[in-house]
């Protein structure tokens, strides 16, 4: 039915722009739908918890929901239309065709979360099969997932324009994640020492800094002082293979992922040196 209307879509020559979500929207989402907006005519939002990317053992039967209220926001927000599939429809019987890049997943979330990227590109890539897109949007706070996109498009040849929105925070500067609903409010000031610790890195950098390692130090230590934080990974490395940096001498990106109680929590920033 989907594919049917994105043909008569197609047919009507709209320009079909497309953000997949998992649900449980927040201004994050509707920033990206915001965007969308400004890249063409026919706006579709799918809606789909994609177990393919949850390992056993992950979220994926507690990972919030609440497709009504999401309904509302996006019929609030203008979009023409949303693609809320159930696992049948996307993981039909027997399904055996997944989507596997090589490099890039072996870096930053990849490394705790093996399957991850393997589900989020098979489900991405079907979803484009159905939606059929002129051009996609995706959130920078999911940097490596952005990537991974930018290249899955290029190496299947997805006639589509991948474009990266800026993350939403709160005014205290947390990201905004479907996932900081688990956070009891004292864990709110723990969660908080991710992007202070970004901020941080920015300022040793502009103080002359350029030492991966003094950096990514400062950052453990800062999260680490606070309760009940579990750093997964700090990393320095470059923004477009995610390879590690040593020392900071152009634009890098930082990310890291850090377990505050059991919301697993991300965030990234470019870093730029002060460079004459
Ligand atoms: O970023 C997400 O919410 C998901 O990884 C995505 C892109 C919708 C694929 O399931």
């Amino acid at each position: 039915m989907m594919q049917a209307r994105s043909d008569r879509m197609r047919r009507q020559f709209k320009t079909i722009v497309f953000v997949p979500t998992m649900g449980f929207l927040h201004e994050g989402h509707l920033s990206l739908v915001r965007e969308g907006k400004k890249h063409g005519d026919d706006l579709v939002v799918s809606i789909f918890v994609n177990p393919a990317q949850f390992a056993p053992g992950e979220d994926l039967e507690s990972y919030p929901r609440d497709l009504d209220r999401d309904l509302e926001l996006l019929r609030e927000e203008g979009v023409d239309a949303v693609f809320n599939p159930d696992a049948k429809e996307i993981y039909g019987k027997e399904f055996q065709t997944y989507v596997e890049l090589k490099k890039l997943p072996n870096h930053l979330c990849g490394i705790s979360r093996p399957i991850f990227f393997k589900g989020v590109a098979t489900v991405v890539a079907k979803l484009f099969n159905i939606v059929k897109p002129h051009v996609t949007v995706f959130g920078q706070k999911d940097y490596q997932q952005l990537v991974i996109i930018r290249q899955m498009v290029r190496d299947l040849g997805f006639d589509i324009e991948v474009v990266g929105a800026p993350t939403v925070r709160e005014p205290d500067g947390l990201a905004m994640s479907s996932r900081n609903a688990y956070l009891a409010p004292e864990q709110r000031t723990s969660a908080l020492s991710l992007y202070k610790s970004l901020q941080k890195a920015q300022e040793l950098l502009e103080n002359g800094i350029q030492d991966a390692t003094i950096i990514i130090d400062a950052a453990t230590e800062l999260i680490q002082s606070l309760p009940e934080t579990k750093i997964d990974y700090i990393a320095i490395c470059d923004t477009e293979t995610l390879v590690d940096i040593k020392t900071i001498d152009k634009p890098v990106l930082m990310a890291l992922a850090v377990k505050v109680g059991k919301a697993r929590l991300i965030d990234n920033m470019i870093l730029n040196p002060q460079l004459d």
